[in-house]
């Protein structure tokens, strides 16, 4: 096996390899997009991502003919900027549709190789986190947790055209109002991001909530919200206090193959913790899916962090498939001492 810089010369090779993978994957994932099963359409998106400005990577040969490849793009979010608690500062990132390896090789043996590549000069240039996404059931799942990767988030969706979860479980949201946000409920919008924040803060997640200095950018985002046509948020009042909500927008194109047809993404969920366990949380989701169904959009995703138990075991209950893991690795980083 011969590992090479990735170049723009290995373009079409590499897009029928991640064709073939994804034809595999959406075989046991039914959700997720079929058009890239196509080399036609994994071109269009290989070629995006390579030609991102931080994007370096690697492709793997075998006698003179492709089997895999890797890329990675590198990010440096401000350290306290409030996206720096998902991308951490100095991170490398490898979405799902910036590797893939052929049927007929080791594909373990392809992928270490690749990955060995792409961190050895991440880590020579100070990025020692690094983030792959696979696909749930993917065999490299066992091989990144071998290599010192952990799961630090996990991304599922919901056909919406499908059952909804029930109105009102035996009448406990009753005092509750939920109703779609509207211009002048910006302040609700930013507590609910606030409000999910805040529990992501506490043990045993340890998220830390960056949002304090960024209010004023968090009101635009929301004023933006409330009066966007592809974005929306529910909030709920009981007895006129605001309580919680659920905030959306369409999906963007970050992730091209995770991306189910016409998916609306779920962003901030919350409850307060007083009104927690009474189905208000439930009532946010149904009356957005209900909302999302009459918009013409026919799958929501979201993702959560697999070590907030209350997020993990509400999504499952309503009804969300896991499609896709966020592994994250940070290499330790006295490995600068060892080699001074
Ligand atoms: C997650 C959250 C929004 C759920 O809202 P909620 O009003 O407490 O949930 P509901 O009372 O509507 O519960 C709906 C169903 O989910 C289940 N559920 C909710 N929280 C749960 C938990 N912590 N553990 C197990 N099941 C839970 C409920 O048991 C209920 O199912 P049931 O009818 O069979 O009993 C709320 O707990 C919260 O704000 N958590 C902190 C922020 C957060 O984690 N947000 C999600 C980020 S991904």
């Amino acid at each position: 096996m011969e590992i090479r810089p990735y170049e723009p010369a290995h373009l079409d090779d590499a897009a029928g390899v991640l064709a073939t993978a994804h034809e595999r994957r959406a075989a046991e994932l039914p959700t997720l997009p079929g058009a890239f099963s196509a080399a036609e359409q994994t071109r269009v998106v290989i070629g995006a991502f390579a030609g991102r400005p931080s994007c370096t990577g690697y492709s793997a040969f075998r006698d003179g003919r492709l089997i895999g490849f890797l890329l990675a793009t590198r990010h440096l979010p401000a350290p306290a900027h409030p996206s720096s608690a998902y991308v951490m500062p100095r991170s490398t990132w490898t979405p799902t549709q910036a590797w893939a390896i052929g049927d007929d090789c080791d594909p373990r043996a392809v992928f270490e190789a690749l990955y060995s590549a792409v961190a050895s000069e991440a880590v020579s240039a100070g990025y020692l986190n690094h983030q792959i996404e696979v696909n749930v059931e993917d065999p490299a799942e066992s091989w990144l947790l071998d290599l010192g990767y952990t799961r630090s988030s996990v991304y599922a969706a919901l056909p919406v055209a499908g059952a909804l979860p029930a109105e009102d479980r035996a009448g406990a949201v009753g005092q509750t109002e939920i109703r779609r946000a509207r211009a002048g409920d910006e302040e609700f919008v930013v507590a609910v991001g606030e409000l999910e924040a805040r529990h992501h803060q506490t043990s045993p997640v340890f998220r830390p909530d960056l949002s304090k200095d960024y209010r004023e950018a968090a009101l635009d985002s929301a004023a933006d919200l409330v009066n966007a046509d592809d974005r929306m948020a529910f909030l709920a009042f009981t007895r006129g206090d605001f309580v919680g909500g659920i905030l959306s927008n369409a999906m963007g194109g970050g992730r091209p193959l995770l991306r189910p047809a016409a998916s609306l993404y779920i962003g901030s969920t919350a409850v307060s913790p007083a009104h927690r366990g009474c189905g208000i949380g439930q009532a946010l989701v149904r009356a957005l899916l209900l909302a999302a169904r009459s918009e013409g959009f026919e799958h929501a995703v979201l993702n959560y962090a697999p070590a907030n138990a209350s997020g993990r075991r509400f999504w499952q209950k309503m009804g969300f498939e896991p499609l896709m893991t966020v592994f994250q690795r940070r290499v330790d980083p006295r490995i600068a001492w060892g080699a001074s």
